[in-house]
Protein backbone atom coordinates (compact mmCIF):
# COMPACT_ATOMS: atom_id res chain seq x y z
CA UNK A 1 0.00 0.00 0.00
CA UNK A 2 1.56 3.39 -0.87
CA UNK A 3 2.55 6.28 1.53
CA UNK A 4 2.92 9.81 1.72
CA UNK A 5 6.09 10.78 3.41
CA UNK A 6 5.58 14.75 4.18
CA UNK A 7 8.15 17.05 5.61
CA UNK A 8 6.89 20.35 7.63
CA UNK A 9 6.32 22.93 8.43
CA UNK A 10 6.07 24.15 4.80
CA UNK A 11 3.45 27.17 3.52
CA UNK A 12 1.31 26.09 0.32
CA UNK A 13 2.20 28.73 -2.00
CA UNK A 14 1.02 29.67 -5.31
CA UNK A 15 -1.82 28.28 -8.56
CA UNK A 16 -3.77 25.28 -8.68
CA UNK A 17 -6.53 24.06 -11.11
CA UNK A 18 -8.95 21.91 -9.63
CA UNK A 19 -9.81 18.92 -11.66
CA UNK A 20 -13.82 18.02 -12.45
CA UNK A 21 -15.85 16.64 -9.64
CA UNK A 22 -15.54 13.33 -8.63
CA UNK A 23 -18.98 13.67 -7.30
CA UNK A 24 -20.27 14.89 -10.76
CA UNK A 25 -18.48 12.90 -13.06
CA UNK A 26 -19.61 9.68 -11.49
CA UNK A 27 -23.72 10.12 -11.82
CA UNK A 28 -22.60 11.39 -15.09
CA UNK A 29 -21.13 8.07 -16.22
CA UNK A 30 -24.30 6.06 -14.96
CA UNK A 31 -26.29 8.30 -16.88
CA UNK A 32 -25.09 7.47 -19.56
CA UNK A 33 -27.27 4.11 -19.57
CA UNK A 34 -29.71 5.93 -20.22
CA UNK A 35 -28.96 5.91 -24.23
CA UNK A 36 -27.80 3.98 -27.15
CA UNK A 37 -25.61 7.20 -28.31
CA UNK A 38 -22.40 8.03 -27.08
CA UNK A 39 -21.74 10.67 -24.58
CA UNK A 40 -19.04 12.84 -24.23
CA UNK A 41 -17.78 14.32 -20.79
CA UNK A 42 -14.98 16.54 -20.48
CA UNK A 43 -12.65 17.51 -17.27
CA UNK A 44 -13.16 13.87 -15.71
CA UNK A 45 -10.68 13.39 -13.18
CA UNK A 46 -8.29 10.11 -13.21
CA UNK A 47 -9.12 9.35 -9.61
CA UNK A 48 -9.59 5.88 -8.93
CA UNK A 49 -13.30 5.52 -8.22
CA UNK A 50 -14.09 7.00 -12.05
CA UNK A 51 -11.78 3.76 -13.25
CA UNK A 52 -13.94 1.45 -10.56
CA UNK A 53 -17.44 2.70 -11.90
CA UNK A 54 -15.54 2.54 -15.88
CA UNK A 55 -15.28 -1.55 -14.82
CA UNK A 56 -18.62 -1.55 -13.35
CA UNK A 57 -20.10 0.02 -16.31
CA UNK A 58 -17.63 -1.84 -18.54
CA UNK A 59 -19.24 -5.35 -17.31
CA UNK A 60 -23.18 -3.92 -18.32
CA UNK A 61 -21.88 -3.36 -21.55
CA UNK A 62 -21.28 0.52 -21.62
CA UNK A 63 -17.97 1.13 -23.23
CA UNK A 64 -15.69 3.99 -22.61
CA UNK A 65 -12.87 5.08 -23.86
CA UNK A 66 -10.48 7.97 -23.15
CA UNK A 67 -10.52 10.63 -25.50
CA UNK A 68 -7.87 12.95 -24.66
CA UNK A 69 -7.19 14.38 -21.10
CA UNK A 70 -9.66 14.34 -18.66
CA UNK A 71 -12.02 12.88 -22.05
CA UNK A 72 -14.55 9.97 -21.61
CA UNK A 73 -16.49 8.62 -24.76
CA UNK A 74 -19.28 6.86 -23.46
CA UNK A 75 -21.32 4.36 -25.79
CA UNK A 76 -23.02 0.79 -25.72
CA UNK A 77 -20.25 -2.04 -26.47
CA UNK A 78 -22.98 -3.51 -28.56
CA UNK A 79 -22.85 -7.03 -27.12
CA UNK A 80 -25.80 -8.19 -24.97
CA UNK A 81 -25.29 -7.35 -21.05
CA UNK A 82 -26.37 -8.32 -17.79
CA UNK A 83 -28.27 -5.54 -15.73
CA UNK A 84 -26.91 -6.99 -12.56
CA UNK A 85 -23.79 -4.74 -10.18
CA UNK A 86 -21.77 -7.30 -8.54
CA UNK A 87 -20.41 -7.30 -4.89
CA UNK A 88 -17.09 -7.53 -5.80
CA UNK A 89 -17.39 -4.37 -7.90
CA UNK A 90 -19.52 -2.71 -5.54
CA UNK A 91 -17.81 -3.37 -2.27
CA UNK A 92 -15.17 -0.78 -3.18
CA UNK A 93 -17.39 1.84 -4.28
CA UNK A 94 -21.05 2.49 -2.86
CA UNK A 95 -21.88 5.21 -5.58
CA UNK A 96 -22.09 2.40 -7.97
CA UNK A 97 -25.38 2.29 -6.47
CA UNK A 98 -25.65 5.24 -9.57
CA UNK A 99 -26.48 2.80 -11.95
CA UNK A 100 -29.92 1.55 -10.41
CA UNK A 101 -31.84 4.33 -11.69
CA UNK A 102 -30.10 4.02 -15.19
CA UNK A 103 -30.81 0.81 -15.51
CA UNK A 104 -34.07 0.41 -14.56
CA UNK A 105 -35.82 3.24 -16.51
CA UNK A 106 -33.50 2.14 -19.65
CA UNK A 107 -33.88 -1.91 -19.34
CA UNK A 108 -36.49 -2.71 -17.06
CA UNK A 109 -34.68 -4.68 -14.64
CA UNK A 110 -31.47 -4.42 -12.35
CA UNK A 111 -29.77 -5.88 -9.64
CA UNK A 112 -27.48 -3.86 -8.04
CA UNK A 113 -25.12 -5.10 -5.17
CA UNK A 114 -26.01 -3.32 -1.45
CA UNK A 115 -23.26 -1.37 -1.30
CA UNK A 116 -22.78 -1.94 2.39
CA UNK A 117 -21.60 0.84 4.99
CA UNK A 118 -18.24 2.79 4.84
CA UNK A 119 -15.62 3.77 7.61
CA UNK A 120 -17.96 6.94 7.81
CA UNK A 121 -21.43 5.19 8.62
CA UNK A 122 -24.12 2.97 7.55
CA UNK A 123 -24.98 4.50 4.49
CA UNK A 124 -28.62 3.00 3.99
CA UNK A 125 -30.54 3.79 0.35
CA UNK A 126 -33.76 3.31 1.74
CA UNK A 127 -34.80 7.02 0.08
CA UNK A 128 -33.34 5.25 -3.09
CA UNK A 129 -35.66 2.05 -2.54
CA UNK A 130 -38.63 4.06 -1.76
CA UNK A 131 -38.80 6.75 -4.67
CA UNK A 132 -38.07 3.74 -6.89
CA UNK A 133 -41.43 1.99 -5.76
CA UNK A 134 -43.17 5.29 -6.06
CA UNK A 135 -42.40 5.54 -9.85
CA UNK A 136 -43.61 1.69 -9.80
CA UNK A 137 -41.05 -0.61 -9.37
CA UNK A 138 -41.48 -3.92 -7.95
CA UNK A 139 -38.55 -3.79 -5.27
CA UNK A 140 -36.83 -7.50 -3.55
CA UNK A 141 -34.05 -7.03 -1.14
CA UNK A 142 -32.10 -10.38 -0.81
CA UNK A 143 -29.15 -11.98 -0.63
CA UNK A 144 -27.51 -8.90 -0.42
CA UNK A 145 -28.86 -7.18 -3.62
CA UNK A 146 -31.55 -5.31 -4.30
CA UNK A 147 -33.57 -6.36 -7.41
CA UNK A 148 -36.05 -4.44 -9.29
CA UNK A 149 -38.44 -4.54 -11.64
CA UNK A 150 -40.71 -2.61 -13.84
CA UNK A 151 -41.77 -3.07 -17.38
CA UNK A 152 -42.43 0.52 -17.36
CA UNK A 153 -42.12 3.55 -14.65
CA UNK A 154 -45.22 5.85 -14.32
CA UNK A 155 -44.83 9.60 -12.73
CA UNK A 156 -45.25 10.38 -9.42
CA UNK A 157 -45.20 12.96 -6.54
CA UNK A 158 -42.42 11.66 -3.98
CA UNK A 159 -40.78 13.61 -1.43
CA UNK A 160 -37.43 12.36 0.34
CA UNK A 161 -37.74 11.90 3.80
CA UNK A 162 -33.85 12.39 3.85
CA UNK A 163 -31.55 14.91 1.80
CA UNK A 164 -29.78 12.62 -0.57
CA UNK A 165 -27.54 13.53 -2.85
CA UNK A 166 -27.51 10.23 -5.22
CA UNK A 167 -30.64 9.17 -3.81
CA UNK A 168 -32.32 12.46 -5.64
CA UNK A 169 -29.74 11.40 -8.55
CA UNK A 170 -30.81 7.62 -8.76
CA UNK A 171 -34.34 8.93 -8.79
CA UNK A 172 -33.41 11.98 -11.55
CA UNK A 173 -32.19 9.28 -13.67
CA UNK A 174 -35.19 6.73 -13.12
CA UNK A 175 -37.91 9.50 -13.73
CA UNK A 176 -36.41 11.00 -17.30
CA UNK A 177 -37.55 8.32 -19.37
CA UNK A 178 -41.11 7.56 -17.16
CA UNK A 179 -44.90 7.77 -17.98
CA UNK A 180 -46.06 11.58 -17.64
CA UNK A 181 -45.06 13.79 -14.44
CA UNK A 182 -42.47 12.86 -11.66
CA UNK A 183 -42.74 15.87 -8.93
CA UNK A 184 -39.29 14.66 -6.81
CA UNK A 185 -39.62 17.21 -3.49
CA UNK A 186 -36.82 17.52 -0.18
CA UNK A 187 -34.22 17.15 -2.91
CA UNK A 188 -30.76 17.89 -2.61
CA UNK A 189 -29.61 21.00 -4.46
CA UNK A 190 -25.98 19.99 -4.13
CA UNK A 191 -23.70 21.55 -7.46
CA UNK A 192 -23.07 17.90 -8.63
CA UNK A 193 -26.64 17.03 -8.45
CA UNK A 194 -27.73 20.35 -10.77
CA UNK A 195 -24.65 19.47 -12.99
CA UNK A 196 -26.30 15.87 -13.65
CA UNK A 197 -29.76 17.62 -14.39
CA UNK A 198 -27.74 19.70 -17.02
CA UNK A 199 -26.70 16.49 -18.44
CA UNK A 200 -29.47 14.99 -18.72
CA UNK A 201 -31.11 18.00 -20.43
CA UNK A 202 -28.35 17.80 -23.03
CA UNK A 203 -29.34 14.70 -23.45
CA UNK A 204 -33.01 15.27 -24.30
CA UNK A 205 -34.70 15.13 -21.31
CA UNK A 206 -37.07 17.68 -19.59
CA UNK A 207 -36.59 18.74 -15.68
CA UNK A 208 -37.81 22.02 -13.97
CA UNK A 209 -36.35 23.47 -10.97
CA UNK A 210 -32.42 22.74 -11.39
CA UNK A 211 -31.00 23.62 -8.07
CA UNK A 212 -34.21 23.88 -6.15
CA UNK A 213 -35.43 21.35 -3.94
CA UNK A 214 -38.08 20.69 -5.75
CA UNK A 215 -37.57 18.67 -9.00
CA UNK A 216 -40.42 18.79 -12.00
CA UNK A 217 -39.81 15.84 -14.62
CA UNK A 218 -41.67 15.21 -17.95
CA UNK A 219 -40.49 12.10 -18.67
CA UNK A 220 -39.61 11.47 -22.79
CA UNK A 221 -39.86 8.54 -25.24
CA UNK A 222 -35.75 8.35 -25.17
CA UNK A 223 -32.76 10.22 -24.55
CA UNK A 224 -29.80 11.47 -27.34
CA UNK A 225 -26.27 11.49 -26.66
CA UNK A 226 -24.94 15.22 -25.88
CA UNK A 227 -21.24 16.38 -24.94
CA UNK A 228 -20.79 17.93 -21.39
CA UNK A 229 -17.98 19.20 -19.44
CA UNK A 230 -18.30 18.18 -15.81
CA UNK A 231 -18.33 21.19 -13.19
CA UNK A 232 -15.03 21.96 -10.91
CA UNK A 233 -14.29 19.72 -8.10
CA UNK A 234 -15.93 22.05 -5.11
CA UNK A 235 -14.29 19.62 -2.07
CA UNK A 236 -10.45 19.34 -3.64
CA UNK A 237 -10.60 23.27 -4.38
CA UNK A 238 -11.86 23.70 -0.81
CA UNK A 239 -9.07 21.13 0.62
CA UNK A 240 -6.25 23.72 -0.82
CA UNK A 241 -8.18 26.76 -0.05
CA UNK A 242 -8.07 25.30 3.45
CA UNK A 243 -4.70 23.60 3.41
CA UNK A 244 -3.23 27.52 2.73
CA UNK A 245 -5.10 28.85 5.71
CA UNK A 246 -3.72 25.95 7.63
CA UNK A 247 0.03 26.17 6.59
CA UNK A 248 0.25 29.98 6.57
CA UNK A 249 0.12 30.10 2.98
CA UNK A 250 -1.45 32.11 -0.39
CA UNK A 251 -2.92 29.74 -2.93
CA UNK A 252 -5.12 30.54 -5.52
CA UNK A 253 -7.58 27.57 -7.03
CA UNK A 254 -8.36 28.48 -10.69
CA UNK A 255 -11.11 27.90 -12.67
CA UNK A 256 -13.74 27.05 -9.78
CA UNK A 257 -17.35 28.35 -9.41
CA UNK A 258 -17.32 30.81 -6.22
CA UNK A 259 -21.19 30.30 -5.44
CA UNK A 260 -20.29 26.56 -5.56
CA UNK A 261 -17.96 26.73 -2.28
CA UNK A 262 -20.35 29.76 -0.26
CA UNK A 263 -20.29 28.23 3.18
CA UNK A 264 -16.86 27.49 3.32
CA UNK A 265 -15.82 30.93 2.07
CA UNK A 266 -17.99 32.74 4.34
CA UNK A 267 -16.32 30.34 7.48
CA UNK A 268 -12.74 30.97 6.30
CA UNK A 269 -13.19 34.28 6.11
CA UNK A 270 -14.10 34.29 9.87
CA UNK A 271 -11.19 32.27 11.16
CA UNK A 272 -9.26 35.55 9.84
CA UNK A 273 -7.84 33.73 6.95
CA UNK A 274 -8.00 36.38 3.67
CA UNK A 275 -10.32 35.21 0.95
CA UNK A 276 -10.98 36.86 -2.75
CA UNK A 277 -11.87 36.10 -6.00
CA UNK A 278 -9.35 36.40 -8.44
CA UNK A 279 -8.88 35.62 -11.93
CA UNK A 280 -11.60 32.92 -12.53
CA UNK A 281 -11.18 31.20 -9.31
CA UNK A 282 -11.13 31.88 -5.80
CA UNK A 283 -7.61 32.59 -3.06
CA UNK A 284 -6.85 32.27 0.17
CA UNK A 285 -4.11 33.31 2.71
CA UNK A 286 -3.42 33.51 6.30
CA UNK A 287 -3.22 36.91 7.36
CA UNK A 288 -2.28 36.71 11.56
CA UNK A 289 -3.45 34.44 13.60
CA UNK A 290 -6.60 32.18 13.26
CA UNK A 291 -9.86 32.72 15.69
CA UNK A 292 -11.40 29.47 16.63
CA UNK A 293 -15.03 29.62 14.89
CA UNK A 294 -17.89 26.67 15.26
CA UNK A 295 -18.80 24.82 11.90
CA UNK A 296 -22.21 22.16 11.25
CA UNK A 297 -21.94 20.48 8.37
CA UNK A 298 -25.61 20.59 6.22
CA UNK A 299 -26.63 19.46 2.79
CA UNK A 300 -25.58 22.28 0.44
CA UNK A 301 -25.55 25.10 0.83
CA UNK A 302 -24.49 24.37 4.34
CA UNK A 303 -20.92 23.67 4.98
CA UNK A 304 -20.13 20.35 3.12
CA UNK A 305 -19.45 17.36 5.50
CA UNK A 306 -16.80 16.70 2.83
CA UNK A 307 -14.43 19.46 4.23
CA UNK A 308 -15.65 19.09 7.85
CA UNK A 309 -12.06 17.00 8.65
CA UNK A 310 -10.28 19.34 7.25
CA UNK A 311 -11.44 21.92 8.72
CA UNK A 312 -10.87 20.14 11.68
CA UNK A 313 -6.82 20.32 10.83
CA UNK A 314 -7.56 23.95 10.42
CA UNK A 315 -8.67 24.57 13.80
CA UNK A 316 -6.38 22.64 15.79
CA UNK A 317 -4.58 25.91 14.79
CA UNK A 318 -7.32 28.46 15.80
CA UNK A 319 -6.90 30.38 19.32
CA UNK A 320 -9.86 28.93 21.63
CA UNK A 321 -12.26 25.97 21.84
CA UNK A 322 -13.99 25.43 18.26
CA UNK A 323 -16.89 22.88 18.11
CA UNK A 324 -17.90 21.06 14.73
CA UNK A 325 -21.24 19.31 14.79
CA UNK A 326 -21.40 16.49 11.69
CA UNK A 327 -25.09 16.40 11.21
CA UNK A 328 -24.50 13.94 7.76
CA UNK A 329 -22.71 11.03 8.86
CA UNK A 330 -22.71 9.30 11.91
CA UNK A 331 -18.86 8.60 11.69
CA UNK A 332 -16.87 10.91 10.39
CA UNK A 333 -14.58 11.81 13.17
CA UNK A 334 -12.14 8.99 12.87
CA UNK A 335 -9.17 12.01 11.73
CA UNK A 336 -9.70 13.30 15.17
CA UNK A 337 -7.47 10.18 17.21
CA UNK A 338 -4.76 10.39 14.01
CA UNK A 339 -4.65 14.29 14.61
CA UNK A 340 -4.18 13.85 18.18
CA UNK A 341 -1.34 11.52 17.52
CA UNK A 342 0.62 14.80 15.97
CA UNK A 343 -0.31 16.67 19.44
CA UNK A 344 -4.00 18.22 18.14
CA UNK A 345 -6.21 18.50 21.05
CA UNK A 346 -9.85 17.62 20.29
CA UNK A 347 -12.32 16.11 22.63
CA UNK A 348 -15.38 13.65 21.04
CA UNK A 349 -18.46 13.62 22.26
CA UNK A 350 -21.04 12.02 19.83
CA UNK A 351 -22.24 14.28 16.49
CA UNK A 352 -19.29 16.99 18.31
CA UNK A 353 -15.75 17.39 18.20
CA UNK A 354 -14.08 20.12 20.61
CA UNK A 355 -11.00 21.46 18.83
CA UNK A 356 -8.51 23.15 21.77
CA UNK A 357 -5.62 25.14 19.69
CA UNK A 358 -3.73 26.52 19.08
CA UNK A 359 -1.42 22.99 19.29
CA UNK A 360 1.70 22.78 17.66
CA UNK A 361 1.59 19.56 15.59
CA UNK A 362 4.38 17.12 15.12
CA UNK A 363 5.32 14.63 12.32
CA UNK A 364 4.50 10.79 13.29
CA UNK A 365 3.06 8.06 11.49
CA UNK A 366 -0.77 8.15 10.84
CA UNK A 367 -3.07 5.91 8.84
CA UNK A 368 -6.26 7.21 6.88
CA UNK A 369 -9.72 5.53 7.20
CA UNK A 370 -11.38 7.58 4.36
CA UNK A 371 -11.12 9.48 1.90
CA UNK A 372 -11.68 13.04 3.21
CA UNK A 373 -10.03 11.90 6.71
CA UNK A 374 -7.03 11.29 4.60
CA UNK A 375 -6.92 14.84 3.18
CA UNK A 376 -6.90 16.28 6.76
CA UNK A 377 -3.93 13.90 7.57
CA UNK A 378 -2.31 15.49 4.86
CA UNK A 379 -2.83 19.13 5.47
CA UNK A 380 -1.97 18.65 9.23
CA UNK A 381 1.37 17.15 7.99
CA UNK A 382 2.23 19.84 6.04
CA UNK A 383 1.83 22.33 8.96
CA UNK A 384 3.85 19.73 11.74
CA UNK A 385 7.37 19.93 12.83
CA UNK A 386 9.30 17.02 10.99
CA UNK A 387 8.46 13.98 8.79
CA UNK A 388 4.80 12.31 8.90
CA UNK A 389 4.12 9.23 6.75
CA UNK A 390 0.72 9.18 5.78
CA UNK A 391 -0.25 5.31 5.29
CA UNK A 392 -3.17 3.28 3.05
CA UNK A 393 -3.17 6.75 0.68
CA UNK A 394 -5.42 4.36 -1.71
CA UNK A 395 -8.34 6.39 0.16
CA UNK A 396 -6.72 9.37 -1.16
CA UNK A 397 -6.30 8.26 -4.43
CA UNK A 398 -10.03 7.82 -4.82
CA UNK A 399 -10.92 11.40 -4.62
CA UNK A 400 -7.47 13.46 -5.85
CA UNK A 401 -6.34 13.75 -8.69
CA UNK A 402 -2.59 13.72 -8.92
CA UNK A 403 -2.74 15.26 -5.04
CA UNK A 404 1.32 14.97 -4.46
CA UNK A 405 1.90 16.61 -7.78
CA UNK A 406 -0.33 19.09 -6.97
CA UNK A 407 0.86 19.68 -3.18
CA UNK A 408 4.81 19.75 -4.92
CA UNK A 409 3.36 22.62 -7.29
CA UNK A 410 2.46 24.50 -4.17
CA UNK A 411 5.84 24.06 -2.54
CA UNK A 412 4.73 20.51 -0.06
CA UNK A 413 7.64 18.61 0.59
CA UNK A 414 5.71 15.48 -0.20
CA UNK A 415 6.43 12.07 -1.84
CA UNK A 416 4.05 8.97 -2.54
CA UNK A 417 6.69 6.02 -1.45
CA UNK A 418 5.42 2.91 -3.80
CA UNK A 419 3.91 -0.17 -0.96
CA UNK A 420 3.43 -3.94 -2.02
CA UNK A 421 0.39 -3.47 -4.42
CA UNK A 422 -3.15 -4.59 -3.01
CA UNK A 423 -5.98 -6.03 -5.68
CA UNK A 424 -8.25 -2.79 -6.44
CA UNK A 425 -11.13 -4.49 -4.38
CA UNK A 426 -8.88 -5.20 -1.05
CA UNK A 427 -10.23 -3.73 1.75
CA UNK A 428 -8.63 -3.23 4.76
CA UNK A 429 -9.59 -5.08 8.29
CA UNK A 430 -12.52 -2.68 9.20
CA UNK A 431 -13.40 -1.37 5.87
CA UNK A 432 -16.35 -2.04 3.50
CA UNK A 433 -18.71 -3.32 6.54
CA UNK A 434 -19.60 -0.59 8.68
CA UNK A 435 -17.82 0.14 11.73
C1 LIG B 1 -22.82 11.73 -1.45
O1 LIG B 1 -22.95 10.48 -0.81
C2 LIG B 1 -21.35 11.91 -1.75
N1 LIG B 1 -20.90 10.83 -2.65
C3 LIG B 1 -20.56 11.89 -0.45
O2 LIG B 1 -19.20 12.16 -0.77
C4 LIG B 1 -21.07 13.01 0.45
O3 LIG B 1 -20.39 12.96 1.68
C5 LIG B 1 -22.58 12.85 0.67
O4 LIG B 1 -23.26 12.80 -0.60
C6 LIG B 1 -23.18 14.00 1.47
O5 LIG B 1 -22.93 15.21 0.82
C7 LIG B 1 -21.19 10.91 -3.96
O6 LIG B 1 -21.83 11.84 -4.42
C8 LIG B 1 -20.68 9.78 -4.82
P1 LIG B 1 -26.37 10.91 1.08
P2 LIG B 1 -24.42 9.84 -0.58
O7 LIG B 1 -27.25 9.88 0.48
O8 LIG B 1 -25.32 10.23 -1.67
C9 LIG B 1 -28.67 9.20 4.80
C10 LIG B 1 -16.89 11.85 -0.69
O9 LIG B 1 -16.12 12.05 0.25
N2 LIG B 1 -29.43 8.41 3.82
O10 LIG B 1 -26.55 12.35 0.71
O11 LIG B 1 -24.23 8.39 -0.31
C11 LIG B 1 -27.20 8.79 4.89
O12 LIG B 1 -27.06 7.72 5.80
C12 LIG B 1 -18.22 11.15 -0.45
O13 LIG B 1 -16.68 12.21 -1.88
C13 LIG B 1 -30.51 7.63 4.25
O14 LIG B 1 -30.83 7.60 5.45
O15 LIG B 1 -24.85 10.55 0.75
C14 LIG B 1 -26.53 10.04 5.38
O16 LIG B 1 -26.66 10.11 6.77
C15 LIG B 1 -18.31 10.61 0.96
N3 LIG B 1 -31.22 6.91 3.34
C16 LIG B 1 -27.37 11.16 4.74
O17 LIG B 1 -28.60 10.56 4.34
C17 LIG B 1 -30.91 6.91 2.00
O18 LIG B 1 -31.60 6.24 1.21
C18 LIG B 1 -26.74 11.78 3.52
O19 LIG B 1 -26.38 10.72 2.66
C19 LIG B 1 -29.81 7.70 1.58
C20 LIG B 1 -29.09 8.44 2.50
Amino acid sequence: MDRFRIEGPTPLRGTVRASGAKNAALPALAATLLTDEEVRLRRVPRVRDIATLRRLLAHLGQGSIEGGAERLHLAPAGAASPDDAPYELVKTMRASVLVLGPLLARRGHARVSLPGGCAIGVRPIDQHVAGLEALGARVALDHGYVDVTAPRLSGCRFRFATVTVTGTENLLMAAVLADGTTVLENCAREPEVSDLARLLVAMGAEIEGIGEATLIVHGVEALHGAEHAVIADRIEAGTYLLGAALTGGDVLVEDLRPEDLGALLELLAETGAEVSLEGGGVRARRAGALRSRDAETAPFPGFPTDLQAQYMALMTQAEGVSTICETVFENRFQHAAELARMGAEIRLDGRFARVHGPRRLSGATVMATDLRASASLVLAALAAEGTTWVERIYHLDRGYERMEEKLRALGGRVERVAGEETSPGATAPGEGGTR
